[in-house]
């Protein structure tokens, strides 16, 4: 496993973050979108389970995406893609092929919203496909090579979600990379008990939390 240097842990990452405000002003305002905060204090209920909405930063994506860069033939999935930040970024750094699920139907039409501004905005070719649906359900295209998660589920969803990606890439055999952004320890024991998937590079805050996590099959 790779524990990068640089940036080392969350001071480094709040440097990274230091202009994060006048950040998502710039590219909310380049793509013509709102990817900001929650609606109306709104928060998706799914029974017992309750989450809420929070973009990832823009920072931390212009630094994944620089230290993953994507290659033609990629396609990333954002599992809750929320307002689409993600999908955006992805797009704006080269990812020509795009796709997300989202269980608050909310989030999904501002996100269509969204995505058809950006569109018309950079005149971009990217290929993006929404989906609203819940992540343990939903149907994962066979081209997904790289998937993005941000903190949002309770270890269910995730144990349903990789258990359908697991069986997918029993037929379609690619390498694949996952990015876990501010994961619960739950998640890495249950991907460390896989034999598909090994850890090969985490970020920690502190002993009990990690920023970030990558995984490949
Ligand atoms: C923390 S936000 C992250 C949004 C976006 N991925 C980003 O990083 O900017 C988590 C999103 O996941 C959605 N979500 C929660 N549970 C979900 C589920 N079971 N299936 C699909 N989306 C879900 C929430 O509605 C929310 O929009």
């Amino acid at each position: 496993m790779f524990h990068r240097d640089e940036p080392k842990n969350i001071n480094d990452m709040f440097a990274l973050s230091i202009n994060e405000i006048q950040k998502t002003e710039f590219y909310d305002t380049l793509f013509d979108v709102d990817t900001s905060a929650v609606v109306d204090g709104k928060e998706t209920f799914d029974n017992k389970l309750f989450y809420r909405y929070q973009a990832t930063n823009y920072s931390f994506l212009e630094y994944i995406f620089k230290i993953y860069p994507f290659e033609k033939e990629d396609h990333i999935m954002d599992v809750g893609f929320g307002k689409g930040r993600v999908l955006f970024m992805a797009s704006y750094l080269g990812c020509n092929k795009i796709s997300g699920c989202e269980i608050c139907e909310e989030y999904f039409r501002i996100t269509k919203r969204n995505v058809d501004k950006y569109l018309c905005q950079t005149k971009s070719k990217t290929i993006f496909t929404l989906l609203h649906e819940d992540a343990q359900k939903v149907k994962i295209d066979r081209t997904v090579n790289k998937l993005f998660f941000f903190n949002p589920f309770h270890l269910k969803v995730y144990i349903k979600f990789f258990g359908h990606l697991m069986e997918l890439l029993k037929q379609v055999q690619r390498k694949t990379t996952i990015f876990l952004f501010s994961p619960l320890p739950s998640t890495f024991l249950y991907l460390d008990k896989t034999t598909e998937f090994s850890l090969i590079e985490k970020i920690d805050i502190n002993d009990n939390h990690a920023l970030f996590a990558v995984y490949q099959n």
